[in-house]
């Protein structure tokens, strides 16, 4: 499997971890646990294929109404995988970039989180790690930042405003976990992207499910509000 630049940008919406988890007996940090065993799995694997962006939702500004010890459980698993994942950034070409708002993180966190940021900066390949991220919050950050200019604003503004400005929009957003929404994620960026939905839960997902997502991406016909030629046959 490999991809061309029709499918540049994958983002994920990893959900199921805590159904996963229940379905075993086990509490729903133990499916956060094995949901970031199986994110480092999927980034790689995206890389393989010639994925040039991934962005995946890891914990949302909606999040922090789950219970304390869930956050904090998520936080430290976080704080585990930023200690220890440069070495395969680098040896993968991968930026580490976080897209959210920093300023509710731990002083310790947002720490980490920039050093990974500088450390693999100048790296080809793209991960968006979208923590604390809204995307209505995005957008009302975005619209600030250019009300201080004063002008009329444009769509190429908001969208040069927002966290990803420097990176294509996703042509494929994958959900896991069976529920057919998008949450919060990427709602200006999403407006022609593929969809695609799987009951698979986020723990349980594959490199063959990451090809099935792939495979229906190119049956799909992008039309973007235009028209697709048709042979005079039809
Ligand atoms: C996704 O899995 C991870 C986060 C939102 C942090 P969930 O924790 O939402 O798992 P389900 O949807 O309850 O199964
Ligand atoms: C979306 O999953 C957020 C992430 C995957 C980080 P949620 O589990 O928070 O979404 P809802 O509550 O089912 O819409
Ligand atoms: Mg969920």
């Amino acid at each position: 499997m490999h991809v061309d630049d029709r499918l540049q940008h994958i983002a994920f919406i990893m959900d199921g971890n805590g159904r996963w988890a229940k379905m075993r007996g086990e509490k729903r940090e133990y499916g956060h646990r094995e949901g970031s065993e199986t994110f480092k799995r999927v980034i790689s694997y995206c890389g393989d294929i010639g994925i040039k962006v991934v962005t995946v939702y890891a914990f949302s500004t909606e999040n922090w109404k789950r219970p304390k010890t869930e956050v904090n459980s998520i936080m430290k698993l976080l704080n585990t995988y930023l200690s220890n994942c440069e070495k395969e950034l680098m040896e993968k070409g991968v930026r580490f970039r976080m897209i959210g708002d920093k300023s509710a993180l731990s002083p310790a966190l947002i720490k980490k989180i920039e050093r990974i940021e500088k450390a693999t900066e100048d790296n080809p390949l793209l991960l968006n790690f979208a923590l604390n991220y809204g995307g209505r919050a995005e957008i009302v950050a975005a619209v600030n930042k250019l009300i201080t200019e004063g002008k009329t604003i444009t769509e190429q503004d908001i969208s040069n405003a927002l966290y990803t400005f420097d990176c294509p929009e996703p042509d494929l957003i994958v959900r896991t976990g069976g529920d057919l929404r998008i949450s919060n994620f990427l709602i200006w960026q999403a407006a022609y992207s593929e969809l695609y939905f799987t009951d698979t839960l986020w723990p349980d997902m594959s490199e063959a499910d990451i090809d099935a997502a792939v495979h229906e991406f190119y049956s799909r016909e992008r039309r973007y509000g235009g028209v697709i030629k048709v042979s005079p046959k039809n």
